[in-house]
């Protein structure tokens, strides 16, 4: 930890190095509002005392006034930022008296976003739900930590990333920003995620809470849920991830549940995050998604964002006139200021610095090889081997050029500006749907990456527009690699998990042309795959990031042996799905924005109102993702948990001994003829009582193995992931009786079963 002493010394022994060679006053003079001020002393400055304590002495400092400014936002970030804000998508109030920084936000789900307008660099790391399938607490970590030090590098001091909805609508549009179907496995990544933010002195975030599952309607939406499923599903996941990284805040979401929305929900916000979660950090509303002062208040939002419409003079009023009172207004900022503390923020101020590219690149190549998904490989059509092949065609995708990103809030914008460049908005078109729909490529290209690994072979690409020239160039190739893609943004939720006709029909094209061709797919969300018995291999490459092509070029050569595991179920059909049509709002909850240039007033109070609800009953209750299938006993595509590699491994003798932790045991074996990583998985099925779903996962490990290597493997499954919501006693319990422990390499490829007794 950096103390004001250290920070001191270090400035000072830089002041006399630059003195040694007589440029200080030269700097100065340059530069007179770049010196770094003194830090002023105060009693709250000693960081022996703890977050509280220093909050408390700030507090006692405060006017109302000063206080009320830190519980709202101070606008869109603007545009490269203006003198105040550093050009995110919001800040909030610096109090320069008593040295409280502003708090500086910045959307960054796979990287900060918003770096186009201010010229800023930042690193595009394959998107979150492709960083979900490598089922590496540690990656997801460092993912983090590079997150939080561009931040940090940007001049940033909070994240707006930390998606953590559950997949229990995977056409949802932000599928790709979030970590999958299961609790166990997404709340422990993107907890690791904060973690790793929050170790840059980073305030770090958790959203959209909770059950904002679809961005049809959003604004809208009133989710029904019943209390058991919402805590063992979606409000498991935000649980864990608190429990790992002890984030600074929560952001409410846009969305009703069950009569409330989320930000003015005393149920979601006080009842189980405040008191049950024992959240300590603060509660921001998304952007926009408050809708009142007194009742937002008394249920636990501390701070609206991006403006002030209930949160600024309206809140003092309401104080004033004694509708909320003081000691609330205290909660709200205590947690504001014990965040700043907590975090290191204040111990540790921003200072910018040019983020360190190289160290990006390397990180998000490393990341998208381990989380590719190898799904189907016949006759081993991959790995390719240069000195066997002749030639190989690259068909459609814009695979010369570059690969996909997410777009929405979330976008990372693509140096150089997107490598396929969008075509021309229509006139009079809505600006928000195009920043919403805007696809962006990042300049990391499939062709350029193969050739260099494939070098006694002749490598092109054909666009795939034309059926009969993508036919003819397949057939005069060793190996034809259709990529196929589905672009995803926020706001807007896919109409189909379907690639649509045109890519459809291109893949089975190629396919009857030539007999060893490869479907390379970047969605952010699983895609049905009619032509899947026709082709020789699928790889799953996400959105794989600004080092994407050159991951893909090491896993189709084999330089890396594929190690990914779908965090997601992929389904056979939408038919499939728990709601086989998407439910989608009337026209009153999804108002179309006024034209470009129009008066917006309107719209902006009707929106700030609350838009008229519809609903969605989420009467699958506890079967989301596998365990709908599992349930409904329904074929899918590719189960969660599922993903190949170019070796092969076995499982043998299973050991589960009860307790308070159980612990779970086995080996496994390296079969094939390299080395690789297996992601080995533990279930179990709970007692007819507990009236669950046929199985959950309560356990991983990634285990290295060489060829011909065993390992045995130890899994410590602490008690609470064995136990179910009752919401009689409104809080969890262990249904004593028989337990069937099961491992395995997916959800659906289970050898080993054991039953143990639990009391
Ligand atoms: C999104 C949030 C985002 C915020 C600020 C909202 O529209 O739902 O995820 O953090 O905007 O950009």
């Amino acid at each position: 930890m950096m103390t004001h002493s250290t920070w001191r010394n270090r400035a000072a022994s830089a002041i006399l190095l630059a003195a040694a060679f007589g440029v200080v006053s030269l700097a100065v003079a340059q530069f007179p509002g770049r010196e770094q001020p003194e830090p002023k002393h105060y009693a709250w400055s000693d960081a022996s005392l703890s977050p509280d304590t220093r909050a408390d002495l700030v507090i006692k400092e405060l006017t109302l006034e000063e206080k009320i400014s830190l519980l709202h936002g101070q606008g869109f970030g603007g545009n490269g930022g203006t003198t105040e804000s550093n050009g995110g998508a919001g800040w909030s109030n610096a109090i320069p008296r008593v040295g409280i920084p502003a708090i500086q936000m910045a959307d960054s789900a796979y990287g900060v976003t918003r770096g186009a307008a201010s010229g800023r660099y930042s690193t595009a790391l394959p998107n979150n739900l492709a960083a979900a399938s490598a089922w590496d607490p540690q990656a997801a970590f460092e993912y983090g930590a590079l997150i939080g030090r561009e931040l940090r590098a940007e001049g940033y001091s909070m994240s707006l990333g930390g998606g953590v909805n559950l997949s229990r609508e995977p056409r949802n549009g932000r599928t790709f920003e979030y970590q999958g179907e299961d609790p166990l496995l997404a709340g422990t990544l993107v907890g690791n995620f904060v973690k790793g933010v929050q170790s840059e002195h980073i305030i770090g975030d958790l959203k959209h809470y909770a059950i904002n599952d679809q961005e049809s309607g959003r604004n809208a939406v009133n989710a029904n849920i019943d209390k058991r499923s919402m805590r063992e599903t979606d409000l498991r996941a935000f649980e864990i991830a608190l429990g790992i990284s002890d984030v600074g805040a929560f952001m409410c979401s846009y969305n009703r549940v069950n009569g409330d929305f989320a930000c003015e929900n005393s149920y979601l916000l006080t009842d189980v995050l405040k008191k049950d979660f024992h959240f300590q950090g603060f509660v921001l509303s998304d952007w926009g998604g408050t809708h009142s002062t007194a009742k937002a208040s008394h249920a636990g939002l501390d701070q609206e964002q991006p403006g002030k419409s209930f949160f600024g003079d309206a809140l003092q009023k309401a104080v004033e006139r004694g509708e909320v009172s003081q000691d609330e207004i205290n909660d709200h900022v205590h947690r504001i200021l014990r965040t700043i503390f907590a975090t290191g923020l204040f111990d540790h101020p921003v200072t910018k610095q040019v983020p360190d590219v190289e160290r990006g690149y390397a990180l998000a190549q490393s990341l998208a090889e381990k989380s590719i998904v190898l799904l189907k490989n016949s006759h081993n059509a991959l790995p390719l081997e240069s000195a066997k092949l002749r030639s190989v065609v690259l068909i459609g995708g814009h695979a010369d050029v570059g690969v996909i990103t997410g777009g929405g809030s979330a976008q990372v914008d693509a140096p150089g500006g997107s490598a396929v460049p969008p075509p021309p908005a229509a006139p009079g078109a809505n600006p928000m749907a195009s920043f919403m729909r805007r696809q962006v490529w990042l300049p990391s290209s499939p062709l350029r990456a193969l050739t260099a690994k494939l070098p006694s072979s002749k490598i092109s690409y054909v666009s795939g527009d034309d059926l009969a020239a993508a036919a003819s160039a397949a057939k005069g190739a060793d190996v034809a690699i259709v990529f196929a893609y589905q672009g995803e943004s926020e706001g807007t939720d896919l109409k189909t998990l379907d690639l649509g006709e045109d890519q459809d029909k291109l893949i089975e094209t190629v396919a009857s042309a030539n007999s060893r061709t490869i479907v390379v797919l970047e969605t952010g969300s699983p895609a049905t795959m009619p032509w899947i018995d026709h082709v020789a291999a699928v790889v799953e490459a996400w959105y794989p990031g600004i080092r994407g092509a050159e991951a893909l070029a090491n896993i189709l050569t084999g330089e890396v042996n594929p190690a990914g595991k779908l965090a997601i179920t992929f389904p056979r059909s939408d038919a499939d799905l728990p709601h086989p049509t998407l439910v989608t709002p009337p026209p009153a909850s999804q108002p179309s924005r006024p034209a470009p240039g129009a008066d917006i007033s309107s719209f902006m109070a009707t929106m700030a109102k609350g838009l008229p609800p519809f609903q969605i009953y989420y009467d699958e209750k506890l079967k989301v993702g596998y365990k709908w299938y599992d349930a409904e006993k329904k074929p899918v595509l590719f189960p969660f948990g599922f993903g190949l590699s170019y070796t092969t491994y076995a499982y043998s003798g299973l050991t589960v001994r009860g307790g308070e932790t159980v612990n779970v045991s086995f080996t496994v074996r390296n079969t094939g003829k390299r080395a690789g990583t297996e992601i080995a998985q533990v279930y179990a099925s709970l007692p007819e009582a507990a009236g669950e779903p046929p199985k959950r996962l309560i356990g991983w490990a990634r285990v290295e193995l060489v060829p011909g290597e065993s390992k045995q493997v130890s899994i410590p499954v602490s008690g609470d992931r064995l136990t179910i919501f009752d919401e009689g006693s409104d809080g969890w319990k262990l249904v004593p009786g028989n337990y069937i422990v099961m491992a395995g390499g997916s959800s659906q490829d289970l050898p080993l079963h054991q039953q143990i007794m639990l009391p």
